[in-house]
């Protein structure tokens, strides 16, 4: 009898809890597969680009692909995007939430945090509009220091010079936070 009651009890509680908190977990799985998924077709137009000319070609490929991936991602409601704390291309730039998401990163991986793990998400209400938000922390791997590392080949510089004359995203070294991909989806 005790037990039924147990069960009884707690069937109520998930009844009476709104329907966006019942979301959050499938909200967050279906972020997370997002997130794959654009990185998956971000990593293989950069390694087409890197085999079928080297760095420079690739920066042509990323200058035009990664923006139009991401809109192409951006489907049923979700917008899908990558920020930095250290832009390349200012139209990446993070809002507030996501400026204090990438300092929280940086602390969590300091703190010993594996950086290929970090995560966060949380349902925001901006301008009385309720959103479900997400990032994923962006590592860099030794590849990605063919054109966001300590010393770039002269011919990448001045092709990153002449697309991006503000680039900050210069001077990583292997497994620094390079970013975050983030997702939102209003509610
Ligand atoms: C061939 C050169 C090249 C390589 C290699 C490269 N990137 Fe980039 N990266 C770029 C360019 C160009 C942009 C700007 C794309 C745009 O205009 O949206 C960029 C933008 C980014 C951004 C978006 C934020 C911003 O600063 O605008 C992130 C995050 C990023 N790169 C991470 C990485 C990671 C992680 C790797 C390794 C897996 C990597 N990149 C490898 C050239 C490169």
């Amino acid at each position: 009898m005790q037990i039924k009651k147990g069960i009884l009890v707690a069937c109520a509680l998930a009844l009476s809890l709104p329907a966006w908190a019942q979301d959050a977990d499938s909200l967050k799985s279906e972020a997370a597969k997002n997130t794959a998924a654009f990185g998956e077709a971000l990593k293989e137009e950069l390694l087409n680009g890197m085999n079928n000319g080297g760095p420079v070609a690739a920066i042509g490929v990323c200058n035009e692909k990664a923006p139009a991936i991401a809109a192409a991602k951006s489907q049923e409601g979700w917008k899908v995007g990558r920020t930095s704390q250290k832009l390349r291309n200012q139209k990446n730039a993070p809002d507030a939430w996501e400026m204090a998401t990438l300092a929280e990163f940086e602390a969590r991986k300091a703190k010993g945090e594996a950086a290929d793990k970090l995560a966060k998400a949380e349902i925001v209400t901006e301008n009385g509009q309720k959103t479900f938000r997400f990032m994923k922390a962006i590592p860099t791997a030794p590849l990605c220091l063919n054109c966001h590392g300590k010393e770039l080949k002269p011919e990448v510089t001045a092709k990153l010079n002449a697309l991006y004359p503000g680039d900050q995203a210069r001077d990583y070294g292997d497994g620094d936070l390079r970013g975050a991909f983030t997702l939102a989806k209003k509610l």
